[in-house]
């Protein structure tokens, strides 16, 4: 049913691949094992990282359409694939942050770990070349990234999204510090797009501060293939075989 022929590769990025479905209204989203951090400075090949993200990027994606957030997934087609509505990417990304860490501690000073009274959102314009500078909404909407209400629409459901993630990961004992997200149109709507995964989130485990994200790369912290595993067992109450 899933057909990765690569006449049928739509685009590559550096962590997943895009193919044609077999109706022009959807896509294929192939999950690959590669990490980067630092705009593609830094690489590896982590083990399993894709069959993990893609589940855990699955799974979060039901939770946030029942709770109320319009998204690209349809349903996963194999361990690293997921059939998802054909969206237009916004170029604009929304960072949802409930504490103080990575590029908002360095640009103000603060120290990693001071909670926030409420989320802070910032955008960033999607743009690799230009390392994703970040922008506020007025300038988004004057440069023709995205319009006002699309942009409303996107903070409304970010933060829907974050009251569901965070009390998720709370559950687990595990802290919601900051994640990214991506937004498409779909037929004039605006819906969730790319994924939910721990390469594009902060997560600390409550009782140790213990890094359980993508930071354990960028930082070299330890084995991401095996902190990823980890996560995997506490979200699906079984390693992954
Ligand atoms: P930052 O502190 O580096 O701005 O990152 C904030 C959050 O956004 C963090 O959870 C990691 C995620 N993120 C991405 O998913 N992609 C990126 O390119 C960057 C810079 C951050
Ligand atoms: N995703 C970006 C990269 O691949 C940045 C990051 O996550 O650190 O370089």
């Amino acid at each position: 049913m899933t057909d990765l022929r690569p006449d049928r590769l739509l685009y590559e990025g550096k962590a997943k691949q895009v193919y044609a479905a077999d109706s022009a209204d959807e896509i294929v989203i192939h999950y690959k094992d590669d990490a980067t951090a630092f705009n593609g400075v830094k690489k590896a090949q982590i083990a399993d990282k894709g069959v993990i993200n893609c589940k855990l990027s699955a799974f979060f994606m039901e939770k946030m359409a029942a709770a109320g957030v319009p998204t690209a997934f349809l349903k996963q087609v194999g361990p690293r694939d997921q059939l998802c509505r054909k969206v237009e990417i916004i170029p604009v990304e929304l960072v949802v942050r409930n504490v103080v860490a990575g590029s908002l501690a360095k640009r103000l000073g603060r120290p990693e770990g001071e909670k926030l009274a409420r989320p802070l959102l910032e955008h960033f314009y999607k743009s690799d070349e230009l390392n994703d500078p970040q922008i506020n909404e007025d300038g988004a909407i004057l440069m023709g990234y995205a319009k006002a209400w699309e942009l409303a629409a996107m903070r409304e459901y970010a933060l829907t999204v974050n009251d569901a993630l965070r009390a998720f990961w709370d559950s687990l004992g595990v802290e919601l510090v900051d994640f990214k997200l991506e937004f498409g149109r779909y037929h004039g709507q605006v819906v969730l797009a790319d994924e939910i995964t721990p390469d594009g989130s902060r997560l600390w485990e409550r009782a140790t501060g213990r890094k359980l994200d993508k930071d354990v790369f960028r930082r070299d912290l330890g084995d991401l293939s095996e902190t990823y595993r980890e996560l995997y067992s506490r979200v699906f109450g079984e390693a992954l075989r």
